[in-house]
């Protein structure tokens, strides 16, 4: 903030200067994060004052996620959420980091029909969601988006897969469910997320996945992070959606979901919970929130 900005009354941010051993995160931060084996945490985040919290409690990655259909916007899913609205909350989230001069890298979740047509398609809607201040963007689904991924990786853009419970397909999945059960369905998902490690991704997000799956992709994968989310706790790093884990989901939490507020006495205190239990390893328990 410039000295000649009256402070505002309405929701301070945290201070400014962050500890000097906390670094800008960057793509290779991340993979060395993951060659070591130490745990990548992520939260989603949709406003500058969120995100400012999430960054100060030292979650590494934000993921400004389409999730934001159903708890900013109150829809029942995430395929109503548009390339605008998505534009716009990158911008607030990456303002709210900037603000308090803070150091996370910022994913920007690609909406429904806005890369399914052609990897130009793709890459001008990515286009978009880059120039907001996302530092990478992800999409959903295996196979057909291998070829979207390379065009996007190649041209410059870190791409972020998302397999397993894809939410923008819930109706064709038929509801949110496990998926990779089973031997067939479980060789699919295995050569999807090696193709999308081939073709580039630097990250993938493996949503309701059975545990022992999701544990043998991450050993098999040497370039490519997995971020686990209802899949156990073998992965790389762990996301949820930050209503969840704050306990103002208002429906049913679903299984893989920890209420971090319980026992702290602030949101920077659950997040910090929520960051220390990611790199300790006891959230999430395979016994608890895994299939
Ligand atoms: O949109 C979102 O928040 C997500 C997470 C559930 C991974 O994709």
């Amino acid at each position: 903030m410039s000295e000649t900005t009256p402070a505002s009354p309405y929701g301070t941010l945290p201070p400014a200067s962050p500890p000097a051993s906390r670094k800008p995160i960057s793509l290779p931060r991340l993979n060395e994060m993951r060659a070591r084996g130490e745990k990548i945490t992520m939260l989603t985040a949709y406003d500058a004052t969120f995100a400012a919290v999430a960054d100060a409690a030292g979650v590494e990655c934000i993921l400004v996620g389409d999730s934001l259909g159903m708890v900013c916007q109150g829809l029942t899913s995430t395929v109503g959420v548009s390339l605008n609205d998505m534009c716009y909350h990158v911008q607030s989230v990456v303002r709210g980091i900037q603000r308090v001069q803070g150091t996370a890298w910022v994913i920007g979740d690609m909406p429904f029909g806005t890369y399914h047509e052609s990897p130009d398609q793709a890459m001008r809607n990515a286009t978009a969601l880059m120039q907001a201040g996302a530092h990478m963007i992800k999409l959903e689904g295996g196979g057909w988006t291998t070829e979207t991924v390379r065009f996007l990786v190649e041209r410059g853009i870190p791409v972020c897969a998302h397999l397993g419970l894809t939410p923008q397909t819930v109706h064709a999945l038929g509801g949110y469910r496990v998926q990779g059960k089973g031997e067939d369905a479980a060789a699919t998902l295995r050569q999807h997320a090696l193709a999308l490690q081939d073709a580039g991704a630097a990250m993938v997000v493996l949503e309701m996945v059975p545990a022992d799956l999701a544990r043998s992709l991450t050993k098999e994968l040497d370039r490519c992070a997995t971020i686990g989310i209802g899949a156990g706790q073998g992965c790389a790093g762990q996301v949820l959606v930050m209503h969840d884990m704050l306990g103002i989901n208002l429906g049913k939490n679903p299984k893989f979901v920890r209420n971090f507020m319980q026992g702290q006495g602030s949101v920077l205190d659950a997040m910090r919970a929520y960051v220390s239990a990611v790199k300790d390893g006891s959230f999430p328990d395979n016994t608890l929130h895994a299939w």
